[in-house]
């Protein structure tokens, strides 16, 4: 009894493998302009560049769905950790634009990565926050002894949530994939987590539609007040950064890359500021991606391991935030 109790308190979780899938069909700022012209809308490079650093963002075509590019996703995690399908044991997708109203994303990808032997497989609703959400939870459910091989997604389609009329959201986002393998070590791995939600502000980023009697209610593309979740990211991502530094006993100079939800490149560098990172130390894909929600933060992972950028042993900071409002860190060993 012993025994076990204090294998099991000395299990850890580490990422053994990540992986990315972008849809092909990139959009940069002017070809997203000269479309919105089209519809009488107007925008410029210069506007998304100087406000949010976004250049370029990937929509899916149509007919492809979330569980197309988690799939792709999940491929190159698990070959990049030298496993397959009958190794997982536990399937969590974070995603907003799930294929369905049920069954879950995670379901649906199981039966396509032919994951075969019972492994339970769910979603984790928490928009731009849901990666850290569901690494948490992968993160229990291996160190209590549940499972011990999980593939983590985050996976998004937002470009089928947006409204083309208003050019105060729409360039905003784009549609991808990340995700890891995660699995039971006697190594650090995570050493801390740090989630928070307030449902007093559900106001301020949503997509308020609900199906009911066969019929779409309400308006079912994104809402958002951009200046209220501006100020609310950037107070709250210093504070689970810290939160999540002190639960491991770390400070801020124990962090070689922080890999913050890629939303805005202005909310990034006033969180690298505060937490006295140069630019050098923060991973930026924002850029390239626009902000892909779940997604961001396993893409930019993904993108900085296979640039060579994060090596084995360094410390790093995963940070997320959105509607709900929600948000979070997970502070981990690479
Ligand atoms: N192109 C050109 N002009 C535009 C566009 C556009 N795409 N969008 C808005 N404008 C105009 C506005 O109409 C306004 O014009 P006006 O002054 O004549 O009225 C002007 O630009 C300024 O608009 P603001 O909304 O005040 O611009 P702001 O500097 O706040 O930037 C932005 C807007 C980029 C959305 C900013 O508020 C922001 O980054 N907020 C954070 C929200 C975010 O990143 N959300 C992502 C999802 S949430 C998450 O992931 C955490």
């Amino acid at each position: 009894m012993n025994a076990m109790a204090h294998s099991v308190q000395s299990l850890h979780t580490r990422i053994a493998g990540t992986g990315s899938y972008l849809p092909p069909r990139r959009l940069s700022n002017a070809d997203l302009a000269a479309q919105l012209a089209q519809q009488g809308i107007e925008t410029s490079d210069d506007w998304i560049v100087e406000r949010t650093g976004i250049r370029a963002r990937h929509f899916v075509d149509d007919g492809v769905v979330c569980s197309d590019l988690a799939e792709q996703a999940a491929r190159r995690a698990m070959e990049a950790a030298g496993v397959g399908p009958q190794d997982i044991d536990l399937l969590i997708v974070a995603t907003s634009t799930p294929d369905m109203v049920f069954p879950s994303t995670a379901a649906i990808l199981q039966g396509k990565l032919g994951i075969t032997h019972g492994a339970p497989a769910f979603d984790v609703q928490a928009v731009c926050s849901g990666f850290v959400y569901a690494l948490t939870v992968a993160d229990s459910l291996i160190r209590t002894g549940t499972a011990r091989r999980a593939l983590v997604i985050g996976a998004e389609v937002f470009s089928r949530i947006l409204d083309f009329k208003d050019r105060t959201t729409c360039v905003l986002f784009g549609d991808g994939a990340g995700a890891v393998v995660l699995e039971a070590s006697e190594k650090p791995g995570i050493l801390s987590t740090d989630l928070h939600a307030d449902g007093r502000h559900v106001g301020i980023l949503c997509t308020p539609g609900t199906v009911s009697g066969g019929q779409v209610l309400g308006d079912p593309t994104l809402k958002m007040d951009g200046q209220a979740v501006f100020k609310m990211a950037v107070k709250v991502l210093e504070e689970a950064a810290r939160a999540a530094l002190d639960k491991a006993g770390a400070t801020d100079a124990d962090i070689d890359f922080l890999i913050p939800h890629q939303a805005n490149i202005r909310i990034m560098q006033s969180t690298a500021r505060k937490l006295k990172l140069g630019e050098d130390r923060v991973i930026v894909t924002v850029d390239q991606h626009g902000n892909t929600s779940a997604a961001s933060i396993p893409l930019a992972l993904d993108t900085a391991v296979r640039d060579g950028r994060i090596q084995r042993g360094h410390r790093l900071m995963l940070e997320g935030v959105g509607g709900g409002f929600t948000w979070g860190a997970v502070y981990l060993v690479y």
